[in-house]
């Protein structure tokens, strides 16, 4: 794989910062922030009333823990722009996240947000392995959604030629990619598959492409995936974070040369990990739910929003910032089933350790009597034969029991029986009585 180490004198004079240096300009934001947002976000200042908290009593960095959190349901209680803190004439763009229930979260930009947010994406394209002149084909999708917006504007704001295709029409994403011989490919990891098989289709070979980095994102993925990935392709598969309420893509990215779990921009955003049952703020190098407060967000800041991710703080490497591991799920994708915790993730490890098996899965729960079941469709890969499929089905379902230490049933698909996301993938699908697909 080409070498793409960014070239010091290319990053952002804080990517060079010593962690002192980020922690006064961490300090100094956040104090805005907060009394930006007890000054002019009602919700707001009513929470820390009732916490009894004012933005003076934070003197030091870790008095954040005495503020109240936020989450979704926040967000929800005051939609659509009630948690806004400019007015609506300086509100530039609205984002949405589409809830699996209910009403979207809704989220704003002042242009001064915007152009942060290009910043930092351009600082993420950057940390990827992309650099100016470099031709980038966003493939996430465009609209309320912010990874294609995100991605875009970041590869415009880095000077790259940006390829603005958003998701769906595969076989188009092929031709696009054999024509247009992009360098950068931004994408979710599951679609990055349904490109790879398109391109196995047309008889395209996927180590020849022009393709040199993915950066890939907006769902949970494995090393082994990664793995899978750089083989197949032949490119740098790397990790970016984000979710709208804080920003969008580009909150965290990882860095081409080490590729050990992404890097937070703290100089925007202010991570903590809680528990995420007591919530008690857990040290750094624990696992627990993340939190992130804005630092520098006009139009919608945020304080201490729960983001449900699970994940621990690492110390940085390639950059001062420190890293998040690789989400291994959401709490809201953990199966619980028969007392053992487990996440699509697991799943997908194992079935990646599986060579007859491919990475299109789902993982189907069901309730037989008063028991959960729990069945993983996953497709064969093409040349696999059923009886081959069968006894890699046994495999997977031994090795499953093995190290998560369940029983769970395994239906081996042939060949594009999984449904295929053209965005985020859906792994877990609910059919219980009264689960959101069930009866
Ligand atoms: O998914 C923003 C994004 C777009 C990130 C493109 C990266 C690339 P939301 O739709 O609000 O925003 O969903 C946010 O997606 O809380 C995580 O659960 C999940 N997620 C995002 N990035 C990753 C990642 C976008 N790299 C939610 N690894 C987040 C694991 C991720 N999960």
């Amino acid at each position: 794989m080409q070498d793409r180490t960014p070239r010091p004198e290319d990053l952002d004079p804080i990517e060079r910062a010593s962690i002192d240096e980020l922690r006064a300009l961490q300090l100094q934001r956040l104090r805005w922030t907060l009394s930006h947002a007890h000054a002019n976000v009602p919700p707001y200042r009513e929470l820390f009333d009732k916490a009894q908290v004012h933005p003076d009593d934070l003197r030091e960095l870790s008095d954040l823990a005495k503020f109240p959190h936020t989450d979704k349901a926040t967000l929800r209680a005051h939609y659509p722009f009630g948690m806004f803190a400019v007015p609506r004439e300086r509100v530039a763009r609205l984002h949405a996240s589409s809830g699996t229930t209910g009403r979207p979260t809704v989220v704003g930009y002042t242009a001064d947000d915007l152009r942060t947010w290009s910043r930092l994406m351009a600082r993420s394209i950057r940390a990827s392995g992309g650099r100016a002149g470099d031709r980038v084909h966003v493939a996430y999708g465009y609209g309320l959604f912010t990874g294609g917006l995100g991605a875009h504007y970041g590869a415009e704001e880095l000077g790259c030629t940006v390829v603005p295709v958003s998701g769906g029409m595969t076989e188009r994403q092929v031709m696009l990619i054999e024509d247009f011989q992009p360098d950068v490919i931004m994408v979710t990891p599951t679609y990055m598959l349904a490109i790879l098989d398109e391109m196995r289709r047309r008889g395209v070979d996927p180590r020849g492409t022009s393709l040199r980095v993915g950066i890939f994102g907006a769902e949970p993925w494995t090393e082994k995936l990664r793995a899978e990935i750089e083989d197949q392709l032949d490119m740098h598969a790397v990790d970016i974070y984000g979710l709208s309420e804080v920003m969008g893509p580009g909150v965290a990215c990882e860095c081409v040369e080490t590729k050990d779990g992404p890097h937070v921009w703290e100089d925007h955003f202010y991570p903590e990990i809680i528990d995420p049952v007591s919530g008690a703020v857990l040290p750094d190098g624990e696992i627990g739910e993340l939190v992130f407060t804005s630092l520098t967000k006009q139009a919608m800041p945020v304080v201490r929003y729960r983001t449900r991710d699970l994940t621990r703080l690492l110390p940085g490497t390639a950059r001062p910032m420190r890293r998040i591991e690789k989400i291994t799920g959401r709490t809201d994708d953990m199966i619980i089933l028969r007392g053992v915790n487990l996440f699509p993730t697991q799943i997908e490890e194992l079935i990646l350790r599986t060579p007859q098996l491919a990475p299109h899965f789902q993982c189907v729960l069901t309730r037989e009597g008063r028991m959960d079941e729990l069945t993983v469709a996953v497709e064969r890969r093409p040349a696999t034969t059923p009886e081959q499929a069968a006894e890699a089905g046994a495999v997977l379902a031994a090795l499953v029991k093995n190290t998560i230490g369940v029983t769970v049933g395994v239906r081996v698909l042939d060949p594009d029986g999984v449904e295929r996301s053209m965005g985020k993938a859906r792994r877990l699908v609910d059919r219980r009585p009264g689960g959101p697909t069930g009866g």
